[in-house]
């Protein structure tokens, strides 16, 4: 296969609709209610929704692709984007994902160095993002990726209150 990262613009939102939900779905299906996965897919993941996000100016969607096959998305947040104040010296790395038929086979690890790319171009400090604490895969693919546990913080799925844990990786050395 032959991989690349491209950016993606208001042109591929049919397709990034269908691998967020599609994406979301595998993941998560499983640990929630059939209402609360609804729920969160109409509200998070509706067409406007989706057409809004891309249409910001401070985040930006990328691809993994193989011959036009889309394999796995990347969003990231700059400045007032962030889901959380970090300041203006971090970029967020709001959603990696991968479709479960191509899982482990290094697009994950493609999708994060684009992040590393463009955190090093913006001159970011660091980088941070927040994953459901029970999400063990994820949290063991940052941590091979360098980065740390710094907080929490409450997430909604549906009707659902879960935490979030929030991991950082910095960018320069002296912090
Ligand atoms: C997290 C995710 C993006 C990783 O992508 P991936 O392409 O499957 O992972 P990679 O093949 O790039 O793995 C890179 C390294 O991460 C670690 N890793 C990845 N998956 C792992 C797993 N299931 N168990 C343990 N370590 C894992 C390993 O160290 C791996 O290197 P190795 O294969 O040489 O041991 C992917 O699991 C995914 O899309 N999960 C579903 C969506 C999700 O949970 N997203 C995060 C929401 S916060």
């Amino acid at each position: 296969m032959k991989i690349i990262v491209r950016k993606i613009s208001i042109p591929d939102l049919p397709h990034l609709i269908k691998i967020s939900r599609q994406t979301f779905a595998e993941t998560f299906a499983e640990v929630n209610s059939e209402q609360d996965m609804q729920k969160y897919l109409s509200e998070n993941l509706s067409e406007n929704q989706l057409r809004s996000e891309l249409e910001n100016q401070d985040s930006e969607f990328y691809f993994a692709e193989n011959e036009n096959e889309i394999l796995g998305y990347l969003k990231l947040n700059f400045g007032k984007a962030q889901t959380e104040n970090q300041g203006n010296q971090s970029i967020e790395v709001e959603r990696i994902y991968v479709l479960k038929e191509f899982l482990r086979m290094k697009i994950g690890q493609l999708l994060m160095e684009k992040s590393l790319e463009i955190a090093k171009e913006k001159n970011a400090e660091f980088i941070w993002l927040g994953v459901w604490e029970e999400n063990e895969r994820a949290i063991k693919f940052y941590e091979k990726n360098g980065f740390e546990i710094f907080g929490k913080h409450d997430f909604i799925l549906g009707t659902d209150h879960q935490t979030d844990l929030l991991m950082k990786l910095n960018l320069r050395n002296n912090i």
